[in-house]
């Protein structure tokens, strides 16, 4: 599927006026007409398609280049719409509801029919979540349906957190854009299976392991998490993902980064480094881009993927990469971190 042209709907702050419910509407229209149009969440942007309409969410796949085995994530705006897709609603996941919803917390339940089979790629279990942010909600509203939405990038490439990196991506593969802005997390929500017996982590994301735990008490994490020969049971996490075209290394010890740096430039190379703002001024490399601050992790969060892409956009070859301790955002910091490289340094 190709289009002549990708409309972008730019939504201002005030969103409840009536020149952005004019502009959400129009977006709103093409997604019950069976198209895919991308829109901000609190995360990253999301690719949105109809998910009770099987050829609409086969757009979706055909857009991005995505496998075709690796499930969506499915969006409503109300708490009751969420009856209609799922089959059980257990005791934990209506406690995590409350305390998370709207946000960055995907909550993963058996599925009723009604859902197009492309939206689970066969499982019989769904997704769901509803998005922390006042765009994103006005829309699905306006869509009357819920909307499965995976992150709106290319496969492969960092997800995108800006409606620019989605037109970078997708020009000409999809109906539209709704442009709200800058996304806030910055990192992908949090995936949690709430159909077994106790809970299991697929994916660490916005909400952490230790927000979660204090609601409902000790979950499970999947072991393809901790161990990299296991099969993942999300099957997106087992695809190398947010990956820059230069080869990204991470490197445990900083104080080696200088003489990296000068070894891979001698050897030819365009040389990026992706540090913080306590380090930025530490390195000589081509590019330096200093994502947020270590003494806040949400900021560093918040940067990560579009400071993937400006080495893109400055055709860095190497990219060497601090890393951050692993826990609360840290653990899904690195998460994505450890999907962009190649390998680590220590
Ligand atoms: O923050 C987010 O979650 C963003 C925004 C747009 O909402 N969406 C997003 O979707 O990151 P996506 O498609 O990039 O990631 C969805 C993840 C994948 O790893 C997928 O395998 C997993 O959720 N997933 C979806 N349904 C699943 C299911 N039924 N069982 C196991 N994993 C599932
Ligand atoms: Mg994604």
């Amino acid at each position: 599927m190709s289009y002549k042209q990708t409309k972008i709907w730019s939504v201002d702050n005030s969103f409840e006026s009536e020149e952005n419910l004019r502009l959400l509407r129009e977006a709103a229209l093409w997604i019950k007409k069976g198209e895919v149009i991308a829109f901000p969440t609190e995360t990253v942007y999301g690719l949105g398609a109809n998910a009770l309409e099987e050829e609409a969410v086969k757009k979706i796949f055909e857009a991005k280049g995505r496998p075709s085995d690796n499930p969506l994530i499915v969006h409503i705006a109300e708490t009751h719409q969420l009856k209609e897709l799922v089959a059980d609603i257990p005791t934990v996941a209506e406690q995590l509801m409350k305390h998370f919803w709207p946000g960055a917390l995907t909550l993963i339940f058996k599925k009723k029919q009604v859902v197009a089979p492309s939206v689970t790629a066969g499982l019989e279990t769904v997704a769901v979540r509803m998005p922390d942010h006042d765009v994103a909600r006005a829309l699905l509203k306006e869509a009357g349906v819920p909307v499965a939405a995976p992150s709106a990038n290319l496969s492969g490439k960092p997800s995108p957190t800006t409606a620019q990196h989605v037109y970078h991506d997708l020009v000409g593969r999809i109906r539209g854009i709704v442009d709200g802005g800058k996304t806030g997390v910055g990192l992908e929500s949090t995936v949690l299976d709430c159909s077994k017996p106790v809970p299991v982590l697929y994916r660490p994301g916005g909400v952490t392991k230790e927000e979660i735990e204090a609601v409902i008490g000790p979950i499970e994490v999947d072991p393809a998490l901790l161990a990299a020969d296991q099969t993942p049971a999300s099957p997106g996490m087992k695809y190398k993902h947010y990956s820059p075209v230069g080869t990204v290394y991470l490197v445990q010890d900083t104080a080696k980064i200088p003489d990296l740096v000068s070894r891979a430039k001698k050897d030819g190379k365009r040389v990026g480094v992706l540090t913080t703002v306590e380090n930025e001024g530490k390195y000589e490399a081509d590019v330096v881009v200093a994502c947020g601050s270590r003494m806040k992790l949400a900021t560093v969060a918040s940067e990560l993927y579009q400071s993937l892409r400006r080495f893109d956009d400055d055709e860095v070859e190497v990219i060497f990469a601090e890393m951050f301790p692993y826990e609360g955002l840290g653990i899904a910091i690195m998460n994505r971190l450890e999907k962009a490289a190649a390998g680590e340094i220590r």
